[in-house]
């Protein structure tokens, strides 16, 4: 939008938290909050974008380097909210329009709310939009104090009178501002209060004894404008987000057994029919297909998914593809960049590191494979190990189709089993084995009689 700037406060030290994470990088629902805070404020299209930082200056510059585009200013000591808007007199003095203000703490703000706040402030021509809630506890907030309709001032908890604290009406601490003889205004301001701090919402009742228009804007949903200042608060608003992430799966077709458990990030995406049982969880950008059934205890991170997969008890997923019709677990670990084809099964205790497991292949039981690539129809005997690392390099095993590995087989990497060979039970594979090939590495059994009786006389 044109002549828009946006001002985030993220300098304080967010005491409540008792944490030595900078408050702002806490995560809501696996993502800091402060990126929330980003992501609905880049939707406005500012001209420019500038977070104060003090408490920590440093790590919050660092966790959001990728950010292009973003102007920090430090500062420092943190004096209050409107000390903190000062701070950024260098950067907007020189610009025109106007600056939306909004806190690194409340993460939930829509840019549907931010496109009304500066529609209500243009069309109104306003000096000073509030965006306001009223809510059910208004505890910690500063109250909305009104004279007839209009908005007189706002009064912080700690500074107000008995009556003022029955006021529902609460400041977001999300403001617009004209630039145009703001800093004048903010630096008018004095901390004349409970906390010894330079409060910006005092700023509403000097424009109003100047004449100037101030306006407010509600939320539809007050819920948005929750703030985050202790653990307890960081986990109620998690709670909303998650809520929302699975309410919008079950209106979609996904059956969630018990929501209150069930953990999907934002952004993975499960298709209809799909069965969620309690306590799974799905994270980052995780896709999963149509009628799949994902068992309780199951985290699956960064994967892909087809459709009727069932993923069952404790198995673990990550950064891997497991195709149509797959059945993984219980207990099962999969990871970096394995891909399973349609039909393959991978019971418990089994292990697939990087590894290709082809069509319809299967491995049961209590194995290790890392670095493999194994083709259709392979069945993998319980116990098997790719030996895939000789301590300098990691090596890859190739099983070709049809291959059948006996139980307890060690392969060393590198190595090839051909197609449809034959792997004795107790193998260790050093050489390639031919395909339709049998390999057997023990040597011939030896049966020695009477052995026990004659231990035991010895004894005795
Ligand atoms: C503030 C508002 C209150 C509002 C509430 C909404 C003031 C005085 N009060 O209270 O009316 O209802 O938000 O959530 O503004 N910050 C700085 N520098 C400072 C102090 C704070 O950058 O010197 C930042 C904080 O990091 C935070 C934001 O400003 O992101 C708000 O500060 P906080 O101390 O959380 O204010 P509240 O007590 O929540
Ligand atoms: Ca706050």
């Amino acid at each position: 939008m044109s002549h828009l700037h946006i001002v985030i406060l993220a300098a304080g030290k967010g005491t409540r938290m008792k944490s030595t994470l900078p408050k702002v990088l806490h995560q809501v629902a696996g993502v800091p909050m402060i990126e929330r805070v980003l992501a609905s404020a880049a939707r406005l299209e500012p001209q420019s974008t500038t977070l104060v930082v003090g408490h920590q200056a440093e790590n919050v510059r660092t966790a959001l380097s990728r950010h292009a585009g973003l102007t920090f200013v430090v500062q420092e000591p943190q004096l209050g909210t409107a000390h903190a808007l000062l701070t950024t007199e260098s950067v907007l003095a020189s610009k025109r329009g106007l600056v939306v203000l909004l806190s690194g703490d409340v993460p939930l703000l829509t840019t549907n709310t931010l496109e009304n706040l500066v529609q209500t402030h243009r069309q109104a021509g306003a000096a000073a939009t509030v965006v306001t809630a009223v809510v059910e506890d208004p505890h910690g907030y500063g109250r909305i104090v009104r004279d007839g309709e209009r908005i007189a001032q706002i009064v912080e908890e700690k500074d107000a009178t008995p009556a003022e604290r029955q006021i529902r009406e609460i400041n977001s601490g999300i403001y617009a501002f004209e630039l145009d003889g703001l800093f004048d205004a903010v630096r008018s301001i004095a901390s004349e209060n409970a906390q010894r701090e330079y409060y910006l919402p005092d700023l509403v009742s000097i424009y109003r004894r100047r004449g100037l228009g101030v306006e407010t804007v509600g939320v539809e949903d007050a819920r948005e404008i929750l703030g985050i200042n202790s653990r307890v608060e960081l986990a109620a608003v998690s709670t909303i987000v998650r809520q929302t992430k699975n309410s919008e799966l079950m209106a979609a077709g996904v059956t969630i057994e018990d929501p209150a458990t069930t953990y999907v990030d934002a952004d993975a995406q499960i298709g209809a029919d799909t069965i969620l049982h309690p306590c799974v969880f799905i994270e980052r950008g995780t896709v999963i297909g149509a009628g799949c059934e994902i068992h309780s205890g199951a985290r699956i991170v960064a994967s892909r998914l087809g459709d009727r997969v069932t993923v069952l008890n404790h198995t673990i997923i990550t950064d891997s593809r497991l195709e149509d019709g797959v059945s993984a677990g219980p207990f099962a670990h999969i990871r970096n960049d394995t891909v399973v084809a349609p039909g393959a099964k991978i019971g418990n205790f089994v292990e697939l590191k990087k590894t290709a497991l082809g069509r319809g292949s299967k491995s049961m039981h209590l194995a290790y494979l890392g670095d493999a690539v194994i083709g259709e129809r392979v069945n993998i005997g319980a116990g098997t190990i790719t030996c895939n690392y000789d301590g300098t390099r990691k090596q890859t095993t190739t099983i070709e189709d049809g291959a059948f590995i006996g139980s307890d087989t060690q392969l060393i990497a590198p190595v090839t089993v051909g197609a449809n060979a034959y792997v004795g039970t107790g193998t260790t594979v050093r050489e390639n084995v031919p395909g339709g090939a049998l390999a057997v590495s023990a040597g011939k059994q030896r049966n020695i009689d009477g052995w026990v009786e004659r231990k035991r006389t010895k004894k005795n």
